[in-house]
């Protein structure tokens, strides 16, 4: 027989009555399977490295690509020709040496530092995607002319980087109901020195952070039918809220597919999105994405490149950087690394934001619980019931959040769910507590309060709420 954790809450005097009368009557356990998000490939690290373990359910032999995929999505490549082959073929253009300096630990990229509401670096875990209006094909979107798909910041030497961000800030206050001020900061972007000549008037920007890698696998293993069920469901309710799945070209099946990666699901499966990023974020290219980014106007970018396939034509080797079983193992590791179990989920004031999180309708599109269907070479990520809190689906979230650049089926203003599951170990693995898509929110309130669109009503739902019951929906989240 357990205390009903809001009975225990209004005996210290937390939750307004107001809010105990709007619980009353909901169940308020926990289901067996809450306490671990990843079933049974969850790990129990909650340190540092509390996003970088192997699934908890791989047989040690299972474990040894796993490790190989790692040392790739550590490592930091290098110009070819090098000593070390195998790692070489950065660039020419490129926004990081490594995976991992971005996806730092696994977890989640940062905004560069802002000091009087200026960023003082250049941006590393956040990187613009630009393109033009118009129908992107198998793209999904069409890239810009010259600049390509996204901003490259970097470049090897003698190779001019495409141009430098800077991103301002400005703080617009706001007021809980119950008259307590908050401050959100809304991002501006300045693309400065552009090497190329002029952008356009037409350029359409998209900054978006590095999220964690946890629990991919999962994800790709939830059935499509399910997600359109999700979609379905949504959109015969009256709540307001109608998600509707991305469709995507994926390049490792060769189809189209539901989009479930990328903020706005605009990537369809884990094989397409690590060989994607290894082309478009570090210029390494392989069998999937066999072309570097340089476009027919950056004639030096064109000329190392050139310079760059004779050598490997010299030296025999493939015409690409990243062999096929490099690639599959990054592929295995971004698929395997394990999602961190809850931390205190069964604690009163946990449970009492649990029932808040359902009550302001977080729930109806951080859809709790899946469960996986099959998943090819990966018996222990299918069949598990999971609960990384996101329906997969996109979302028209308001004008704050938009980006006005379409991609694929997404429009400017719609963002696919993200899994909350590991978000509040953000701080104990990257040191930082920035949220959303651009990392703008600093913490789980200010993420809440720039909802708009269809998650209007959950947000004004939040503001509404007194200080402890607040607490206890943040405090919820963050045991996820
Ligand atoms: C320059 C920074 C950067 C680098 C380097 C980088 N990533 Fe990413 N990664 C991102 C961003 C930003 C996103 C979100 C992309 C989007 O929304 O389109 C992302 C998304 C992902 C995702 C999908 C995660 C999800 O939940 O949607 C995977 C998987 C991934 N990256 C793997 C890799 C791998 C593997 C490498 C190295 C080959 C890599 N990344 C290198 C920035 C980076
Ligand atoms: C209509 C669907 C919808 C509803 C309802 C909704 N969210 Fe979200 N949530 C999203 C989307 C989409 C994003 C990503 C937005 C972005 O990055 O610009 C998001 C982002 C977040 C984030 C930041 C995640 C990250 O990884 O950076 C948190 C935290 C969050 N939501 C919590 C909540 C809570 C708590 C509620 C209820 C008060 C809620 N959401 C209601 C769709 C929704």
């Amino acid at each position: 027989m357990t205390f009903s954790p809001l009975l225990r809450l209004a005996a210290c005097g937390l939750l307004s009555v107001a809010t105990l009368q709007a619980s009353a009557g909901q169940d308020d356990s926990i289901e067996p399977g809450e306490a671990w998000p990843g079933g049974d490939t969850s790990t129990t690290d909650h340190g540092r490295n509390a996003f970088s373990s192997p699934a908890a359910n791989l047989d040690p032999d299972r474990q040894t690509p796993f490790f190989i995929g790692n040392s790739f999505f550590k490592k930091n490549w290098v110009a070819a020709p090098a000593s070390t082959t195998g790692r070489d073929g950065l660039g020419p253009h490129f926004i990081a040496r490594a995976c991992a300096g971005c996806h730092v630990l696994d977890g989640r990229g940062a905004p560069p530092p802002a000091a009087a509401g200026v960023s003082t670096e250049v941006p590393v875990g956040l990187l613009l995607r630009i393109s033009v209006p118009g129908d992107g094909g198998k793209a999904g979107v069409r890239p810009h002319p010259v600049y390509g798909g996204q901003l490259n910041t970097l470049a090897l030497e003698g190779i001019t980087p495409e141009a430098t961000v800077q991103i301002g800030y400005t703080e617009e206050p706001g007021q809980f109901a119950d008259g307590t001020a908050y401050s959100l900061r809304r991002p501006r972007y300045r693309i400065e020195a552009p090497a190329y000549g002029p952008l356009g008037d037409d350029l359409l920007v998209s900054p978006r952070v590095a999220p964690q890698v946890i629990g991919l696998g999962l994800l790709q293993a939830i059935p499509e039918a399910d997600l359109r069920a999700i979609a379905n469901r949504q959109g015969a309710s009256a709540t307001g809220i109608s998600g509707r799945p991305n469709r995507v070209w994926d390049e490792a099946s060769q189809s189209w597919v539901i989009g479930r990666f990328g903020w706005k699901a605009n990537v369809g499966s884990i094989a397409h999105q690590t060989a994607g990023a290894f082309n478009g974020d570090m210029g390494i290219t392989s069998r999937l994405f066999p072309r570097e980014e340089c476009t027919a106007a950056q004639a030096d970018c064109r000329a190392r490149q050139a310079k760059e396939s004779e050598w490997r034509r010299a030296r025999g080797e493939p015409a690409y950087d990243l062999d096929d079983r490099a690639l599959e193992r990054t592929i295995y590791y971004t698929t395997t690394l394990a999602v961190p179990s809850r931390r205190d989920p069964e604690n009163a004031e946990v449970l009492a934001g649990r029932m808040l999180f359902r009550e302001a309708g977080c729930a109806s599109c951080h859809q709790p619980r899946h469960v996986t269907g099959p998943l090819a070479g990966f018996p222990e990520l299918s069949g598990q019931i999971i609960y990384p809190y996101t329906d997969l689906l996109l979302h028209d979230m308001g004008d704050d959040l938009a980006d006005g650049r379409p991609d694929f089926e997404a429009s400017g203003q719609e963002w696919r769910t993200p899994p909350l599951w590991g978000i509040g170990l953000i701080p104990a693995v990257n040191g930082h507590h920035f949220l959303l898509h651009d990392g703008r929110a600093r913490g789980v309130a200010e993420a809440i309060l720039w909802h708009g669109g269809e998650a209007m009503t959950a947000r004004e739902h939040f503001r509404r709420l007194d200080a402890p019951a607040r607490a206890a929906l943040i405090r919820f989240v963050e045991s996820l």
